[in-house]
């Protein structure tokens, strides 16, 4: 493929049906960089890429780790093509223990039930005015009393859990903002 653009590879992304970052939410995390001075990130769920090269469009370097590894090779591609400093980790997040760090800002926008093993896990590789930003709180404004299934209601309490864990935390202020999905935003107190 040549001459791909972000407006193509977010088509590619719809047509596969592969969930990516909402605008409203990469607007702001895109100022935010700016803002901020953000020169390296950690993404904690890469897809085929397109927020990781929007990203990496702002002059940072990024990491970020798929464990699908269909999506990884995909994301590899549009990588290679677009020419962007993206650095793909094919693992479960989980599972991967060499990073050396610090980062700037903490993307994570993985698997909703194991938000809390990736904050505990990665938080510690947070520079010390970094961020760390997690997407899909609302998770499309379902709630436990309005949904019937049984999976979708325990993802709920999994992110409920998620939101007090984050909003009593020792060490960390959270804001959640209605912004996209529900962004939560995390600095060290
Ligand atoms: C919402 S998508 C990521 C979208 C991407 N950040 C974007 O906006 O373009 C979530 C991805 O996380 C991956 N994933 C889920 N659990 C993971 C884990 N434990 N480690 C790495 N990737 C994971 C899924 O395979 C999926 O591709």
């Amino acid at each position: 493929m040549t001459n791909l653009t972000l407006n193509d590879l977010k088509q590619i992304c719809i047509e596969d049906q592969i969930p990516i970052i909402q605008e409203e939410a990469l607007s702001f995390i895109l100022d935010l960089i700016e803002k901020e001075k953000i020169e390296s990130i950690l993404e904690i769920g890469t897809a085929y890429g397109y927020s990781a090269i929007c990203f990496s469009l702002k002059n940072t370097q990024v990491t970020t780790i798929e464990k699908d590894v269909f999506r990884a090779k995909m994301a590899n591609s549009f990588i290679k093509d677009m020419k962007a400093n993206v650095k793909l980790i094919v693992d479960d997040a989980l599972n991967v223990n060499n990073l050396v760090g610090p980062y700037d800002l903490i993307f994570i926008d993985a698997a909703k039930s194991k938000y809390i093993n990736y904050f505990e896990k990665f938080s510690k590789l947070l520079s010390p005015k970094g961020i760390i930003i997690t997407d899909n709180m609302y998770f499309h404004n379902l709630t436990i009393e309005n949904t019937n299934n049984r999976g979708t209601k325990s993802l709920l309490k999994k992110l409920e859990n998620y939101k007090d864990y984050l909003l009593t935390h020792k060490d960390f202020e959270t804001q959640i903002l209605n912004l996209g999905d529900g962004l939560a935003i995390s600095k060290r107190k």
